[in-house]
């Protein structure tokens, strides 16, 4: 992983939610979707029984929308900006969340606790780019579930994407025209390594100003994810696809 990762989401903090169209919306939308695929495998439970660790909640989308769905939620991040402002949106959504920093791939030391679901959403584990650090982030994910507990990883369909090696995205347009972000993703020649450059354009008295932020993924295969996870001794590792769950990515499970 490139040491870049962490100041990219501390300089989206602010900006995030223009990744969607409407950010919370999403997060009310994401909560229903994930916590009826989550408590189908948990026997329909009710969802105040079950505690969920987000270790890369981001601004908050996913563990906000579960904290409201009823789910006891701990929320961490790498990026500590990212972190503070999910703390303001679940005051804004009258949640309680447990908030902290850590780094996926030292969960083990850095929070305390075991859960029955820990959750890592929308691409987030892509962020790694070695087998190493998968492999650690994996165990250390392992490490902070329950006996049988759940865990929910969700990255983009990059069976797909590696065919055709998009080169960039649509631009989103907010605020009537004046707001507008797009990326646009550089490939590297020898490996499934692309880099995103996201820019965010805003019209502020009729002069353009553009801020351009970096960071680097790896496209990783649906196989090479499962091969991970069984490696390290994770039960019943399946795909979800979005045809199945609603959820907009696929979603791939696995037991302690
Ligand atoms: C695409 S964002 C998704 C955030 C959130 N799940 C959402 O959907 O709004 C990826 C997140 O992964 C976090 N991240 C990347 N590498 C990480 C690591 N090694 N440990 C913890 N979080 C990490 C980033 O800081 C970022 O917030």
């Amino acid at each position: 992983m490139e040491t870049s990762t962490e100041n990219f989401y501390d300089e989206m903090a602010d900006d995030y939610h223009l990744i969607y169209s409407d950010w919370k919306k999403a997060v009310l939308r994401q909560g229903e979707v994930l916590s009826e695929f989550i408590l189908s495998k948990f026997g329909n439970k009710n969802p105040e029984q079950l505690s969920l660790l987000d270790c890369s909640c981001g601004i908050g989308t996913q563990a906000i929308g579960l904290a409201k769905k009823g789910f006891k939620v701990t929320a961490t991040d790498l990026s500590l900006k990212s972190v503070s402002r999910a703390k303001r949106e679940a005051a804004l959504f009258q949640v309680n969340i447990d908030f902290g920093r850590a780094d996926f791939r030292s969960l083990a030391k850095s929070i305390a606790g075991k859960f029955d679901v820990v959750l890592s959403a929308d691409n987030a584990i892509p962020h790694l780019l070695t087998d190493e650090d998968l492999l650690s982030a994996s165990q250390n994910l392992k490490d902070k579930l329950q006996g049988n507990g759940l865990l929910v990883l969700t990255i983009r369909d990059y069976d797909s994407i590696v065919k055709s090696k998009p080169v960039s995205t649509q631009p989103r347009i907010f605020e009537d025209g004046r707001v507008i972000t797009f990326q646009v993703w550089d490939w590297s020649e020898k490996r499934n390594i692309y880099a995103i450059n996201h820019f965010i354009m805003k019209e502020v008295d009729g002069q353009w100003l553009t801020k351009h932020t970096k960071t680097t993924y790896r496209a990783l295969l649906r196989q090479e994810l499962c091969d991970i996870l069984n490696k390290i001794g994770l039960f019943d590792v399946k795909w979800h696809m979005p045809e199945e769950t609603g959820f907009y990515q696929p979603i791939v499970t696995a037991r302690k």
